[in-house]
């Protein structure tokens, strides 16, 4: 089913590109990253244009739950321990930065997208310390928190760290009225990128900054993405008839259900799992016993999934695409934070571009330094996908096709919730056809 942003929307059609033409920059991916940077871009002077491969806004940007918030889960008290105070800041001032950016761009605008300022909340059922610890990690970042122990949640909390000055929006109607200020080509799939040359199956595009801002990247080498990301899925449903919270709540135990107000609707989330490790499906049903529980008589108006890219820190890739590459830029990983991701990779590309100063290029490179949490999940993620490579031998089941995903040979997992079949290596998707949903894969399935 589609989202509630996408059936409250709409997104004027663009044109595909026909020919080939020369800019200063190009943009693979309009979705929330893409357009915000190429709106930037343009605003710094840089003639830029947007490639997309379906339309404005039909990848994970129509699928978020669109909170606009700095709280990423636990991430304060860790940076600190992890890359030190002065990255932890950067990191901080970069999302921090985000709200205030689309604040100022809403009402500078006039954009009627229902931005909301209020407040997050980090919730826990059972324990009071680690959110004491990130409360106070915040805080000494200079980011407004706070422990609390009082929630609007419809169950008895332990505590919660509360984030004043957060907000939310409608994303779609954000996305619609930028994208009026850029050049967008819809329907237009990127084939090959060779040093500053874009192919597509409409023609070719000639720039002197390529950014991939297309989700998960879809070249394996150089940047090797692939061996340090994968994806994860999460469930929404849309509740009517139920109490609607002020707040954004997110719990941090096992169970990570979300809470937010959209209209008349609460959007409740949460069934996380790794994309292609859901063979017994069971999300939207774990949701809807929740909502039962807590919501009795509620009416459920959508229900749809998002897909995120988690990168091995925790921490978006934001920068020059590869060493090996100067002029090639990429804006990923933004895990479930994807709106106040793009705002911050849209300023910090916008100025690595302009060569401006930018002092949180550090702790989002895609080259920094490993991390002991990054080593060991580089590791398992790396035993992960040799599971899934050596499958690729066992006779498939499916009918018409080679359920062998195109990008790098794994073989897929049915997924009964939502009848795909998911690569459980690095998140490709596709339908029961063997049609492409989501990449990296660039391509349908091969035909048996
Ligand atoms: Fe990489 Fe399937 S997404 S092998």
């Amino acid at each position: 089913m589609e989202s509630i942003w996408v059936a409250e929307s709409n997104i004027r059609k663009r044109q595909s590109l026909s020919g080939d033409i020369k800019t200063d920059a190009v943009v693979i991916g309009a979705g929330m990253a893409g357009i915000l940077t190429s709106y930037y871009l343009k605003q710094a002077g840089v003639n830029t244009v947007v490639l997309e491969a379906k339309r404005i806004g039909s990848g994970q940007t129509q699928n978020t739950t669109a909170k606009i918030t700095s709280q990423h889960g636990l991430i304060y008290d860790r940076l600190i321990q992890v890359f030190g105070r002065q990255m932890a800041y950067h990191y901080a001032r970069a999302n921090e930065g985000a709200i205030g950016e689309y604040e100022r761009l809403i009402q500078q605008k006039g954009i009627d997208c229902g931005f909301t300022k209020c407040s997050a909340y980090l919730y826990s059922r059972a324990q009071e310390l680690p959110l004491k610890r990130e409360a106070e990690a915040a805080r000494s970042l200079g980011i407004p928190a706070s422990f609390e122990t009082d929630s609007e949640l419809p169950f008895p909390v332990s505590g919660a760290v509360r984030f004043e000055g957060q907000a939310r929006f409608h994303p779609l109607k954000f996305l619609a009225a930028l994208a009026e200020e850029v050049t967008v080509y819809e329907e237009t799939k990127v084939l090959k990128v060779e040093g500053q040359q874009v192919e597509t199956d409409r023609g070719n595009v000639t720039a002197e900054h390529v950014i991939f801002a297309s989700h998960f990247p879809f070249l394996n080498i150089p940047g090797y993405y692939f061996a340090r990301m994968y994806q994860e899925r999460s469930y929404v449903l849309a509740l009517e008839g139920v109490p609607l919270p002020e707040g954004m709540y997110l719990g941090v135990d096992r169970e990570e259900l979300s809470f937010r107000a959209q209209g008349d609707c609460l959007l409740m989330g949460g069934g996380s799992h790794r994309t292609g490790k859901n063979q017994a499906g069971g999300g939207y049903e774990m949701l809807r016993k929740k909502a039962e529980e807590y919501y009795s008589g509620y009416r459920e108006r959508f229900y749809w999934s998002a897909q995120d890219c988690m990168t091995l820190d925790g921490v978006p890739y934001v920068g020059q695409f590869s060493k090996r590459k100067p002029r090639w830029y990429v804006a990923t990983g933004f895990g479930k934070w994807g709106m106040t991701g793009s705002m911050a990779s849209a300023h910090l590309l916008t100025s690595l571009i302009t060569g401006k100063d930018c002092p949180q290029g550090d702790i989002f490179s895609p080259q920094r330094q490993f991390t002991m949490k990054a080593a060991g999940e580089l590791l398992s993620h790396s035993i992960y996908t040799a599971k899934g490579l050596a499958k690729h031998l066992l006779p498939g089941k499916t009918k018409d096709f080679v359920p062998n995903c195109p990008h790098m040979g794994c073989r897929l997992e049915w997924n009964p919730e939502e009848e795909t079949y998911d690569c459980p290596c690095h998140g490709s998707r596709f339908d029961q056809r063997g049609q492409l949903i989501d990449g990296p894969a660039q391509t349908d399935c091969k035909k048996k």
